[in-house]
C-alpha cells in the first residue's frame, strides 16, 4: 500500500538506480544560479524535450524559473569535486568555474560534456516535486570522455564491458 511505503526502505530500494549528474544552470537578475541535478532524463526526440525533478521546496529552481529558460550541463567522471562545490556551497562555487553565456543567457559551463540549451516547456507537480520539462533550442557537445555517475550516495565512473 502507498500509504506503507517506509522512507528508509524508499531511499535504500532506490538509490540502488543510478544516475547521472548535471548542472542545471540558468542566470536570475544577472546572477549564475545552478543546482545539482541527477534526475535529468530524455523525453522526446519531436519536438525536442528533455526533464529533470526538482523538490517543491528548492530555493534556487524557482529563480531559475523565473528566466524563462535553463541550461543542463553534463559532469564528468572529473567533475565530482564541481558537483560537490555546487551541493556545499562554501564559499561561491561560481568564482573558481569559467562559464559563458548559452543563447538563452543561462550559463554554459565549457569545461562539462554537453550543455542542453533549453526553454521552460512545461512543469507539472509530481508529489515532493515538481517535473520540468524543457524545450532544447541549443545543443553543444563541448567535451569528451565518460559521465560521472551517482549510486546510492556514491560517485563513480562508467566502465565499458570486456
Ligand atoms: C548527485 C546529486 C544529485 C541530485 N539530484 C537532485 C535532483 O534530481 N532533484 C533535486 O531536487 N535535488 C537533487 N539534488 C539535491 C540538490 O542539488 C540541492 O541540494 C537541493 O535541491 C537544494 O536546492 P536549493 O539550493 O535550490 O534549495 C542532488 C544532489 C546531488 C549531490
Amino acid at each position: 500500500m502507498a500509504d506503507q511505503i517506509d522512507g528508509d526502505l524508499y531511499r535504500k530500494v532506490l538509490g540502488r538506480y543510478p544516475t547521472g549528474v548535471t548542472l542545471v544552470t540558468g542566470c536570475p537578475d544577472g546572477e549564475p544560479a545552478a543546482i545539482v541535478i541527477g534526475s535529468f532524463v530524455s523525453v522526446s526526440m519531436d519536438p525536442p524535450l528533455v526533464g529533470f525533478l526538482v523538490g517543491e521546496d528548492s530555493s534556487t529552481w524557482p529563480r531559475i524559473e523565473s528566466t524563462g529558460s535553463f541550461c543542463v550541463n553534463v559532469l564528468s567522471d572529473q567533475q565530482s569535486g564541481l558537483s560537490n562545490a555546487f551541493f556545499r556551497r562554501d564559499g561561491d562555487p561560481w568564482a573558481e568555474t569559467g562559464w559563458e553565456p548559452a543563447p538563452s543567457g543561462s550559463p554554459l559551463i565549457p569545461a562539462c560534456l554537453a550543455s542542453i540549451d533549453c526553454s521552460i516547456h512545461e512543469v507539472v507537480d509530481a508529489g515532493d516535486h515538481v517535473f520540468v520539462m524543457g524545450l532544447i533550442e541549443h545543443l553543444s557537445h563541448v567535451g569528451e570522455g565518460s559521465p560521472l555517475v551517482f549510486l546510492g550516495g556514491r560517485y563513480g565512473s562508467f566502465t565499458e564491458f570486456g
